[in-house]
This record gives C-alpha cells, structure tokens and sequence, in this order.
C-alpha cells in the first residue's frame, strides 16, 4: 500500500492546502494529513478543531476523496511516518522563496529515515496564501471567501 503524509500546522486549513491534499490522494492509496501539536505556537484553533475542519473541507471537496485520514503528529515528522508505515512526504510548493527550507527539511527527512519528500506545485489560484495571511485579512474583516473551504469560513466569521 502506498502512503503519503501532507504534514502541516493548518491553523486552519486554506484552499491551498485542500487542493494539494486532495491531488496527493490521487497518486497515493492513502493521504495521512498529520495536523502539528507544537506546544512553542499560539494557534487560533485547537488541535481537534483544525482536523475537524480538515475532515469536513475533504468531505465536502467536490473532487470527492475517500482515501485521506487526519491524524495528530507531535515530535518529528519522520518518526509519524515509521510508526504509519509511510514512505513518501508530499509539500506544495507556493513560491522560491519556500524551497531553501522545504529542500533543508526534505534532505534532514531523508537522512534521518530514508523518508522521500515529493514536492507539487501549488495551483497558482492559491500561490500567494497562507494561514497566518487568511488570519490576519480576517481580523481585520477582509473577505477570504474562496481562499479557504466554507466551513473554515465560518469558523473564522464566529472566531474573529
Ligand atoms: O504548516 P507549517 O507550520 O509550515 O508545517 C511545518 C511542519 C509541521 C510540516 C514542520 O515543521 C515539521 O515537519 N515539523 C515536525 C517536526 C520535525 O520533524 N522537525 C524536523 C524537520 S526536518
């Protein structure tokens, strides 16, 4: 069986990450989303909230995908991927100046653990997104509607 792992903070979920999720689980028979606990970042949604809301974005996506789970992963990356039997780690990749880091990780992963991480370019509708970027047009009331799933949406209409 062949796993991938689209790891991430998603706090919360954009379009942008629902489309490389959605897309990997074209390649892959099953996408683990592994949503980070990082205990050192103030996140707006809890830990629960951000796979709850990766979990309704993947079942409302009309692409429709049955083969993705979500998952907690605290600690490192590679160490998820061992204990998951996952071989692969799928980035997007929005922008040059994502790569330096992305590669430095991609290359720590693979001598740590021979994990491969397989980068796939961002759908260009989205290039210029980010979470911390959605959170802060939307404090101050700008409109991200189609920038990240309805319920996302919601969520942050309620929150901010
Ligand atoms: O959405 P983010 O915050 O950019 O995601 C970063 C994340 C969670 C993918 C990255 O920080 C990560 O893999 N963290 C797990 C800890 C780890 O394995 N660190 C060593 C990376 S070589």
């Amino acid at each position: 069986m062949r796993r991938a792992v689209c790891p991430g903070s998603f706090d919360p979920v954009t379009n942008g990450h629902l489309d490389i999720i959605v897309r990997a689980s074209k390649l892959f028979d099953e996408v683990v989303v592994a949503v980070g606990i990082n205990k050192n970042k103030n996140t707006l949604f809890t830990v629960d909230e951000r796979m709850d809301l990766i979990r309704q974005a993947v079942r409302d996506h009309p692409a429709g995908a049955t083969n993705v789970a979500v998952e907690p992963s605290h600690g490192l990356l590679v160490d998820f991927c061992r204990s998951h039997g996952i071989q692969s780690i799928v980035k997007g990749l929005r922008a040059v100046s994502d790569f330096d880091y992305e590669l430095q990780m991609a290359q720590m992963n693979t001598r740590l653990a021979g994990v491969e991480t397989l980068f796939m370019s961002t759908n260009p509708q989205y290039a210029f997104l980010s979470s911390s970027l959605v959170k802060e047009v939307a404090k101050y009331g700008g409109d991200v509607s189609g920038l990240v799933p309805d319920v996302v949406l919601k969520q942050l209409r309620e929150r901010l």
